[in-house]
């Protein structure tokens, strides 16, 4: 939520900050600015809208540090006046992601002080906070250093000085921050993906890390203000990975990547003849063998993924389950089990409320934690015990797709290795097992040929305004998984139903304009979906049915079919949902939304 980049370079810093703020739209896209310091002078300018109208109005600016951000509003609407950067009078700029809690007590003390507030945000109180510090003769850095420690929240920042040419000041708390090393020139970011025209030298910084970065080298201090080295490290990542190619949306091309992302997940397992516990860590094998259930934390998409898990975990592992919402674990008073294993789910592995559930569940007395996340050094990773990395790559594109088919891979995984240690798992249904997972990128790679046919019945959404998901059992979450997809980017209101709730209440919505989509795979439970289904036909509802080998389901009058061509048994859910965010997909792009940023959204929730 927000993203952050800097630059102190020999060259002009404008072009690399405009391009790191487009590679970090994604995470925010209301309004942008940047601010280099030029003659002993801040230039400032700020756009409301995207960093295109931001690019077009910098043509003329340029200089050699600097700082920009591209905003999500928390606090105050999406204008100019509350984009980023905040100034301090003439001589302190600040970029600031995250959220001070204790601003509005700030602001009134800076106000006494003689400040004046030009923005309704919270951020600005800690560009007047640094002034009010570094205006007493501190350096910058102890400015910084000082302003931080009355602030009650979550943040990175960057700070720069209009008569301190040469230096930026960046902390992180809560938020991400990293540092890129160049030859002769270092950068700041929110994410790697910002950085890869310039570096591909990376050091995380860690929690209440404050970094003073030059030209020539960076001094970090951690958070008792100790001097400290952080590895430098060489990101996996490249900038092809992070650019469109022939597509025309992100969106696309990570539903189109899912069939690679898919096989690099399960690189590690498919190449080898057994399941091993160590892909999930080297204390996997003690921690699994001491854990007796499962408690699943995540948000959004990755909830879902958690959802189907579920089925799994129960049903193949014989081991309890439970699935909950971030957001709502972190304020509940649970009951808490020593003996579960705590595993969140995240894509960025920075989702505030996945981050302090995961917090809350440790406060309890959970000791044994899992992260399963996209994102090698994010917060969630470094704060649990085990971790397994999916391989989608960079998702770029807020609704997400390859994120949530391989969190469901590294799921299937975990069920298995669970399995195998609590002797629920036959060699011979290992084997199987592996040869199905080994199977799946081809799978995924079938599925896909659907696309042309699913482009031309998202037709008949365009002029829809509400959809109905349904599914049973495991494809329930495949249902939720549609309707999500469908109400990010196209804006149709849509809601998931287990099939067999239909008639306790959604079947009084259905009627000719409600187009009901179906997630139906040959599964012990098709005969009673086909009935449920019957009902919706009954009452004039168009049906769209994503249907695989076996199910028998035909073409007809009022009967779309997506015909998945084959059943993939245990690892369906994975292949049913590739038509649902096609369907999404089709539809955004009929009604011209915009598709890979829909309106109020973001992709990394960094606030609660
Ligand atoms: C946002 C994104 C979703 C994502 C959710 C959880 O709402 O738009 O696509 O599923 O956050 O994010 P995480 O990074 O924790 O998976």
């Amino acid at each position: 939520m927000c993203g952050i980049v800097g630059a102190v370079a020999q060259r002009n810093v404008v072009p690399i900050l405009l391009q790191g703020l487009q590679r970090l739209e994604y995470r925010g896209y209301d309004s942008a600015g940047l601010v280099v310091v030029n003659n002993n002078r801040l230039e400032c300018i700020r756009s409301n809208g995207r960093v295109a109208e931001l690019a077009t109005r910098s043509a003329e600016t340029s200089g050699h540090i600097g700082i920009a951000h591209t905003r999500w509003a928390t606090h105050g609407v999406p204008s100019e006046r509350n984009a980023h950067p905040h100034l301090s009078g003439e001589r302190i700029a600040v970029v600031h992601n995250g959220i001070i809690e204790n601003y509005e007590e700030l602001r009134i003390l800076l106000a006494a002080e003689g400040y004046v507030f030009k923005s309704d945000t919270d951020s600005e109180v800690i560009a007047h906070l640094i002034h009010s510090h570094y205006a007493r003769g501190n350096s910058l850095l102890d400015a910084t250093q000082t302003a931080l420690a009355e602030l009650v929240g979550a943040y990175a920042i960057g700070v720069v000085a209009a008569d301190n040419p040469d230096q930026l000041i960046c902390a992180r708390k809560g938020s991400p921050l990293l540092l890129g090393v160049g030859v002769k020139e270092h950068f700041i970011a929110s994410d790697m993906s910002a950085l890869l025209q310039v570096t591909q030298k990376v050091v995380y910084l860690e929690e209440g890390d404050v970094a003073e970065v030059g030209l020539l080298d960076y001094r970090i201090f951690d958070a008792s203000g100790k001097v400290v080295e952080r590895p430098v490290h060489t990101s996996e990542l490249n900038n092809e990975s992070v650019e469109l190619g022939e597509y025309r949306h992100y969106m696309q091309k990570e539903i189109h990547e899912q069939p690679q992302a898919l096989a690099n997940t399960l690189e590690a397992v498919c190449n080898s003849q057994s399941l091993i516990p160590g892909i999930f860590g080297a204390e996997a094998a003690s921690t699994f063998a001491q854990v007796d259930s499962i408690l699943i934390l995540a948000c959004g998409t990755s909830n879902h993924a958690g959802l189907v898990a579920r089925f799994w975990l129960e049903e193949i592992a014989g081991i309890p389950c439970s699935v909950e919402i971030a957001s709502e674990y972190r304020y509940r008073v649970s009951v808490p089990n020593p003996k579960t294993l705590v595993v969140t789910i995240s894509q960025s592995g920075e989702t505030a409320d996945t981050l302090a559930a995961l917090n809350h569940a440790k406060a309890c007395g959970h000791l044994h934690t899992l992260a399963i996340c996209n994102v090698p050094e994010s917060a969630i990773i470094r704060q649990s015990k085990l971790r397994m990395l999916t391989r989608a790559g960079p998702e770029i594109g807020v609704a997400s797709t390859k994120a949530f088919t391989t969190q469901l891979a590294a799921l299937f995984l975990l069920t298995l290795v669970l399995a195998k240690q609590r002797g629920k798992l036959s060699a011979e249904q290992e084997q199987k097992h592996l040869h199905e997972l080994r199977h799946l990128p081809s799978a995924a790679q079938a599925v896909l040929k659907l696309e042309p046919s699913i482009a031309q019945m998202a037709e008949h959404f365009v002029d829809k305004r509400h959809a109905l998901f349904l599914g049973r059992g495991l494809h329930y979450p495949i249902a939720l998984e549609g309707a999500l997809k469908l109400k990010e980017i196209s804006y149709i209101h849509a809601e998931a139903y287990p099939a067999g709730e239909l008639k306790h209440g959604p079947l009084a919505l259905v009627d000719k304009d409600m187009p009901v989509i179906a997630v139906a795979p040959n599964d012990t439970l098709l005969e009673k979906l086909k009935s449920n289904l019957q009902e919706v036909r009954a009452r004039g509802g168009e049906l769209y049915v994503v249907a695989d080998a076996g199910t028998r389901f035909q073409s007809s009058e009022g009967v779309h079919l997506m015909q998945m061509p084959e059943h993939a048994g245990y690892l369906s859910p994975i292949l049913h949902v590739i038509p649902l965010q096609l369907l999404a997909y089709y539809v955004a792009l009929q009604k011209g939304t915009d598709v890979d940023k829909p309106r109020n959204l973001a992709k990394s929730v960094t606030v609660e």
